[in-house]
């Protein structure tokens, strides 16, 4: 009898445990992202031209550039039009995509983040920009306005920092919302594959792993953008790069009405 009580208590704890660490890192990363951005290593993290360097700031902006390009081609799309970027950081896809854009709205948690890449967007072109504070507790209210206002939805090397799925999910939704139909979001995740050392996971401080806190399988996130309401087109995959290894992009599309099925 005792033994089977012991039994239940240990899968109680192993039920709880990963709600509790969540719930635990989701306070850190807020924490963390809603800092002042003195620190060189959170300008790094947060991709500053300063924290990570002429160069690679520029390739950040140059190859997400291009992998749009691709994108758009193949979808017979334009233009980029009216962008926002969800997660915009230092600026670096910001300072690339806005001088082609109609339009940009950068929403990042830090108001720090915000003003650096307005500065870089400034020295970059005269197109208009906004921008917009995330609040962690109530993302959603970032996108108040704007349903059906985006030709193209923003949104790279952030999914991976974000604590758990119910997040992507609220992320893609906002995407959802935001888009005009027939509009594209560009996302990127970082994929795990068979080996286990590839998952994400959340056991210690948030900023030991962060660049592996969520990942997803390549047809996890296909499936999760679809339940989402976005119809995912086209994938490309980078293996490696100077940053990091395992990244995965999304063209997804934001269904018309009267759309025939792909
Ligand atoms: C690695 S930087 C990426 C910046 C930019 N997107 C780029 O590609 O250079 C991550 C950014 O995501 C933001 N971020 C972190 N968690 C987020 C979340 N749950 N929702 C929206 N933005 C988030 C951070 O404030 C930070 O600016």
């Amino acid at each position: 009898m005792a033994l089977r009580g012991e039994r239940f208590v240990a899968a109680a704890v192993r039920a709880v445990r990963p709600r509790w660490h969540d719930a635990r890192t989701r306070e850190q990363a807020a924490r963390y992202w809603s800092a002042t951005g003195s620190d060189v290593s959170w300008q790094s993290n947060s991709h500053w031209r300063d924290g990570i360097g002429d160069q690679a700031f520029e390739e950040i902006g140059r190859d997400h550039w291009l992998i749009y390009q691709r994108f758009a081609r193949a979808l017979r799309i334009q233009a980029p039009g009216r962008v926002i970027e969800w997660g915009a950081g230092g600026g670096a896809n910001a300072a690339a995509f806005a001088p082609r854009a109609q339009g940009f709205i950068a929403a990042d948690i830090s108001l720090d983040n915000l003003a650096e890449c307005a500065r870089q967007v400034k020295s970059a072109c005269s197109t208009p920009l906004e921008t917009r504070r995330i609040d962690l507790s109530n993302p959603t209210a970032a996108a108040d306005g704007l349903q059906d206002a985006c030709d193209t939805f923003l949104c790279l090397y952030v999914i991976e920092l974000t604590v758990g799925v119910e997040a992507v999910r609220s992320i893609l939704g906002i995407a959802q919302r935001v888009l005009r139909p027939g509009g594209m979001a560009f996302v990127q995740m970082k994929y795990h594959t068979g080996e286990s050392y590839t998952r994400g996971w959340r056991g210690l401080a948030y900023t030991r792993n962060l660049a592996s806190t969520t990942t997803f399988t390549i047809e996890e996130f296909w499936r999760l953008a679809d339940e989402c309401g976005l119809s995912p087109q086209l994938i490309y995959l980078v293996p490696h790069n100077r940053l990091d290894s395992r990244y995965a992009y999304y063209a997804l599309i934001k269904p018309e009405a009267d759309a025939e099925p792909w």
